[in-house]
């Protein structure tokens, strides 16, 4: 096969790909001279509602202000603890540490690499909670949903409020094919702009079918602000505005399309590379419930791989570079803890490129690429 350039980020590409809707939605909205409060939020919001089969969205800001609001709905503050992956996003622990509660990190199960039920004991989510505990915050990281099903009975015996960080994972089914959703109590997603559902800059939601929970949310996006007295709390602004929620209808209705390219592409990595290198993937046939934010490969010679791809003209990807527990942010409060699951993954996991904008040559140009390296070993 011949050199080729793989780009990772190919957002470019979806933009020119939906250019002429995406023009024609935002010129509605300067048209209509409404920039805030208009239709297009509602819209959107019963829209994604429907989408997550779950009764109520509210667009906000961005994802990691969806679970800053869920965080504080709930009453969630100083003294407070909430348990999260110990491998996760940054913005997963940073919500709960920007609310004053206290991030309790637990292991992920090596082999499915989040917070699932049957590793319960090993994850030792059971160890880790305390009369202080208040929620458990799962993430569906790469585009694979962690096992609500599991989890929710967990959460509802210990009194405890199950929330989902669903930003990477738009669109995905449960890990048996049946079920789309599946927000826990209440789920937060990002809208950044490589998201599966992505704006033009930054936005988020809040997912629920708890009618009380949403209304505080709402709340709390506003200011806190009452019709006639002000602000009775210390609310937040937190605004999807007109003209992200119009990008964000139109990329809905792309949603189901452009997570069957990524899982076509996925197959295709699969067919090649199963067995020759660790794909941080779901089982069998779950295969295609997983939206593949990311590919991951998982090997102990990452950096070594990543700069023969780099050679090859491949883009690669590392998320996370550094667990949370010892990121700068945290490293104080967790000196002298370890979480060697999360840190084995943050030192051995690469993505490879994937989105609904790359070809199935490319894939095969990568695979091709990854098993030269893994041949030459
Ligand atoms: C898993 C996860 N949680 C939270 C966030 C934060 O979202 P935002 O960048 O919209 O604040 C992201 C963003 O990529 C994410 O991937």
């Amino acid at each position: 096969m011949s050199a080729q350039t793989v780009r990772f980020d190919t957002l470019p590409f979806a933009l020119a790909e939906l250019r002429p809707e995406l023009d024609a939605a935002i010129a509605a909205v300067l048209d209509r001279g409404q920039l805030a409060r208009g239709p297009e939020l509602p819209a959107f919001e019963a829209e994604f509602a429907a989408e997550c089969n779950a009764h109520y969205c509210v667009g906000v800001g961005s994802g990691m202000d969806a679970l800053e609001l869920i965080l504080r709905a709930y009453g969630i503050g100083p003294g407070d603890e909430v348990l999260v992956p110990a491998h996760a996003f940054v913005a997963t622990w940073l919500a709960v540490s920007h609310v004053g509660a206290t991030p309790v990190p637990v292991e992920v199960d090596p082999r499915t690499y989040c917070l699932a039920a049957p590793s319960v004991r090993y994850t030792g989510l059971v160890d880790a909670l305390t009369p202080r505990t208040k929620a458990l915050v799962a993430a569906d990281l790469y585009g694979r949903k962690v096992p609500t099903r599991h989890l929710a009975p967990f959460c509802k015996l210990h009194g405890i409020a199950l929330i989902i960080d669903a930003s990477q994972a738009h669109g995905a089914r449960a890990v048996d094919g049946t079920e789309r959703g599946l927000i826990g109590d209440a789920a937060a997603f990002s809208f950044h702009p490589t998201a599966n559902l992505g704006c033009l800059g930054d936005g988020g939601a809040v997912v629920s079918d708890d009618a009380s929970l949403i209304e505080r949310v709402r709340h709390l996006r506003g200011y806190g602000a009452t019709v006639d007295a002000g602000s009775d709390v210390h609310g937040l602004h937190s605004r999807l505005d007109e003209i992200q929620a119009a990008v964000l209808r139109v990329r809905l209705r792309h949603l189901d399309d452009w997570n069957r390219r990524r899982q076509d592409l996925a197959s295709k990595y699969l067919a090649i590379l199963q067995g020759q290198v660790e794909v941080l993937s779901p089982p069998g046939d779950a295969a295609s419930c997983d939206v593949w934010h990311n590919f991951v490969v998982r090997t102990s010679r990452r950096d070594a791989l990543a700069e023969h791809l780099r050679k090859a003209g491949i883009e690669t990807a590392v998320d996370p570079k550094v667990p949370c527990h010892q990121s700068a942010a945290y490293a104080r409060e967790f000196a002298g803890r370890s979480f060697p699951v999360a840190e084995a993954l943050a030192a051995q996991c690469l993505s490879l490129p994937l989105s609904p904008h790359h070809t199935a040559d490319q894939i095969g140009y990568v695979a091709a690429a990854v098993r030269t390296f893994i041949a030459a070993r």
